[in-house]
């Protein structure tokens, strides 16, 4: 895992892959009229082949206007309008469903203020070639975070911390948004029932992830604070969080506590 790409521990799984389609970048905004262009912009460049979707709650900033000057300028360009404010979320289920009905073969997350910077998706889809899941992270050795206030560090940190030992998770940055997935992968997560609105849709995708066995892998990134427009992060999204990652650890734990009281009792000994 921390041979830099993230390759190694992949190849040593000994799961066959299969080749993988055309990516869509989808980049839910919310009031980012200051970054959209410079974001689009930056995905293109990086990797030209792919299309980007951007999925927008009819941001009153306008953003969605300048996504479709984006979009009128470029086929791999689209973009999704909402009707309003439903969360992270949200944007992302419609992006998806939206991705695989138009038959994209790999689908990824990535905000739009320039703290997932475009120029390492390359790595992240080239680690893909041998994963199901590729979640780019801050937490492992290699990643890291710039400029971020301690304070946020410390929430994030908490976060991925109390998700990987409630939920019982083998992977360190269980919050992030920069991720690549197959599209066979989303489609074996059941996202029709996903009721996560904010933050922790990210938890609960990772955490559906592993307990479907795919194979997840983290690959190094450095997160950059945004320079420009507000986050979005709030104390609802946090609340949300703690009470879903909570009910779900109970949840898990109630399950196995069943299924040991259910495992038939051992033969007698003769
Ligand atoms: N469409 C839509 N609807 N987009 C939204 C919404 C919403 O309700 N809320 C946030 N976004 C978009 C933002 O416009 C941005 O492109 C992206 O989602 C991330 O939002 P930020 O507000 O910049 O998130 P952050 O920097 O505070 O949080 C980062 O860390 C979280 C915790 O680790 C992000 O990387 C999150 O993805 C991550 O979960
Ligand atoms: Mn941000």
């Amino acid at each position: 895992m921390n041979d830099g790409d993230g390759i190694r521990e992949a190849e040593a799984s000994g799961k066959r892959f299969g080749p993988l389609g055309t990516a869509l970048v989808i980049i839910p905004t919310y009031n980012e009229a200051e970054n959209i262009k410079a974001i689009v912009g930056r995905v293109r460049s990086a990797v030209p082949e792919a299309h980007v979707l951007v999925a927008d709650d009819n941001s009153p900033d306008g953003t969605g206007k300048l996504a479709d000057e984006l979009a009128a300028e470029d086929d791999h360009v689209q973009v999704l309008h909402r009707k309003g404010k439903e969360g992270l979320g949200a944007a992302y289920l419609a992006g998806f469903r939206w991705g695989l009905d138009n038959g994209y073969g790999v689908l990824v997350e990535m905000d739009a203020d320039g703290s997932h910077r475009p120029e390492e998706l390359p790595r992240l889809l080239t680690a893909l070639k041998s994963a199901d899941l590729v979640l780019g992270s801050r937490w492992v050795p290699g990643g890291r975070v710039v400029n971020w206030p301690k304070s946020r560090e410390f929430i994030s940190r908490g976060g991925s911390l109390y998700s990987r030992v409630a939920l019982d998770l083998p992977l360190r940055d269980i919050t992030g948004g920069y991720r690549a997935f197959r599209r066979e992968t989303l489609e074996g997560l059941g996202l029709d029932d996903v009721a996560s609105q904010g933050y922790c849709f990210q938890v609960d995708l990772a955490r559906r992830s592993v307990k479907a066995g795919y194979h997840v892998i983290e690959v190094p990134i450095t997160f950059v604070e945004r320079e420009l427009g507000d986050s979005k992060m709030s104390r609802d999204i946090l609340v949300e969080a703690l009470w879903r990652v909570t009910t779900w650890g109970a949840q898990e734990r109630a399950g196995k506590l069943l299924g040991r009281a259910k495992r038939p009792p051992l033969p007698p000994r003769s």
